[in-house]
């Protein structure tokens, strides 16, 4: 038994399709790494089988040794495995303390009451202002969410997942949409992640996964078609074929 996310055998299939072809994956603590691949690889249904929001055909998803792979959504959140949040879910008219609050209510079972109310709950409101520095977000707190750069509305994305206290944190796409000049915000949050979180990243922004992935693993057409650490995937040849592939076919 083994502390983080072990992944074994997982298969999954649409009808004749199969999307997901005996993948074998660990996670654990302090991890960074990254997922790539081709549209179409599988790796939406993948994180979507971690989550819970997909069932698999068959294989087996465990958590510091426990069996998840019945758990719903909603449990599996609460055992600690959390996907970022996406800027469709985000409150835009709300600010962005609000914006925290609603996780961190959510975390302790308060949902039920006004968010306004959240400063009489102990801890709530440390827990925002601490967020926020941690985002370098602490001056537009009060600023709603549609006033924000696109690059710093993902942030908040990546705040409010945070604040469900996760121990396997999914981003998926975390520079999707984000304008160059607003990457480096991207970079420098997932930096500034606790170190003991285990951080699996799915991103087409190959410049990003170098920065921040201790490594990489490949996938196509459903399988693993290789793992290994940045510079051992930059010169696999499989790996440039497939990526020149995609750009020009
Ligand atoms: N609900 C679904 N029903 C049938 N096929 C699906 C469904 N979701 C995804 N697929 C197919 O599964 C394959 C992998 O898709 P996806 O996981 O989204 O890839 P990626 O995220 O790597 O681009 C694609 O061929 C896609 O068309
Ligand atoms: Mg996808």
């Amino acid at each position: 038994m083994s502390a983080g996310l072990e992944v074994r055998g997982l298969n999954k299939a649409f009808g004749g399709l199969t999307v997901a072809r005996d993948i074998n994956l660990d996670l654990n603590p302090g991890d960074r790494k990254a997922l790539i691949g081709p549209n179409g690889a599988g790796k939406s249904t993948f994180t979507n089988l971690i989550t819970g929001i997909l069932e698999p055909s068959s294989g087996s998803i465990r958590l510091d040794g426990r069996d998840i792979g019945r758990l719903s959504e909603a449990q599996r959140v609460k055992a600690g495995i959390a996907k970022t949040f996406q800027i469709t879910n985000l409150f835009k008219s709300l600010t962005v303390r609000d914006n925290l609050r609603l996780p961190l209510l959510e975390r302790r079972g308060l949902t039920g009451r006004p968010i306004r109310r959240a400063d009489r709950d102990g801890g709530v409101e440390d827990e925002v202002e601490s967020l926020l520095a941690q985002f370098r977000l602490s001056d537009l707190g009060d600023r709603t969410v549609q006033r924000l750069a696109y690059g710093q509305q993902r942030l908040v994305e990546m705040a409010m997942t945070l604040a469900l206290k996760p121990r396997i944190l999914i981003l998926d796409e975390p520079a999707a949409g984000v304008p160059s000049s607003e990457s480096p915000l991207i970079a420098e949050a997932i930096a500034g992640l606790p170190q003991d979180l285990a951080v699996l990243i799915i991103e087409h922004d190959m410049g990003l996964v170098f920065q921040v992935a201790q490594r990489i693993i490949v996938l196509v057409a459903g399988a693993i078609l290789t793992e290994g650490r940045p510079e051992e995937i930059a010169a696999d040849p499989r790996v440039r074929d497939l990526y020149l592939g995609a750009h020009h076919g």
